[in-house]
């Protein structure tokens, strides 16, 4: 069974999708702890489902690495298999990464390369595309440029704005997201492979 820990920033609907999918018994791999930079409302989600949380405040870029430290600290209280970035909205430092790398995982809402950082739906309509995506990465030390473990177009509708175009990114994200880590518990995705590449 892999053991998963989650990180967010805000409404989790992420993590409450992952959260459906490891009540299945058949499902391979479990949440153990959600993580969260501030008092986000996903927490609820974790608390719904009898998951322990935690919280470490974010407080401003001259900590980041305080902050990370004591992030770090209380990930390796639950020794999870896999770390998943789902909406945490800082980036972490370059410690942490290396200490969990490849075991750690990003969603976001564009189809990387395309429209990195953290207003991906937005600069796709800025730049007037007329699709973007949803991407699954590992992390690495830059702005959503780990290598890309799952990706899938989404059309950008006339009309849409930012809101609107994230609701249609976000189920996309979140089959790919489980997708992902069913495949990785499976062994039918190898971080360590694709991390070479
Ligand atoms: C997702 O689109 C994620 O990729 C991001 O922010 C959103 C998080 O939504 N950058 P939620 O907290 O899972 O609802």
């Amino acid at each position: 069974m892999l053991t998963v820990a989650v990180l967010i920033s805000g409404a989790g609907s992420n993590l409450r999708a992952l959260l459906e999918a490891a009540n299945d018994p058949a499902f391979p791999a479990r949440v153990v702890v959600v993580g969260a930079d501030r008092d986000a409302s996903g927490l609820a989600h974790a608390e719904e489902f009898g998951i322990p949380s935690f919280v470490v405040p974010w407080r401003g870029a001259a900590e980041r690495d305080a902050w990370g430290a004591e992030l770090q600290e209380q990930l390796q209280v639950w020794q999870p298999d896999l770390v998943v970035l789902s909406g945490l909205m800082k980036l972490l430092p370059a410690a942490v990464v290396e200490a969990w790398s490849p075991r750690i995982i990003n969603t976001h809402p564009a189809y990387l390369p395309e429209f990195p950082g953290a207003h991906g739906v937005r600069d796709a309509l800025a730049a007037g595309a007329t699709r973007t995506g949803a991407s699954v990465i590992v992390v690495d030390n830059g702005v959503d440029s780990g290598p890309v473990l799952a990706q899938e177009r989404v059309p950008v509708l006339p009309g849409d704005d930012e809101h609107t175009l994230h609701e249609r990114i976000k189920p996309v994200e979140r089959r790919l997201l489980i997708d992902v880590v069913r495949r990785i518990a499976v062994g039918e995705l190898d971080l360590t492979a694709a991390s070479a590449h």
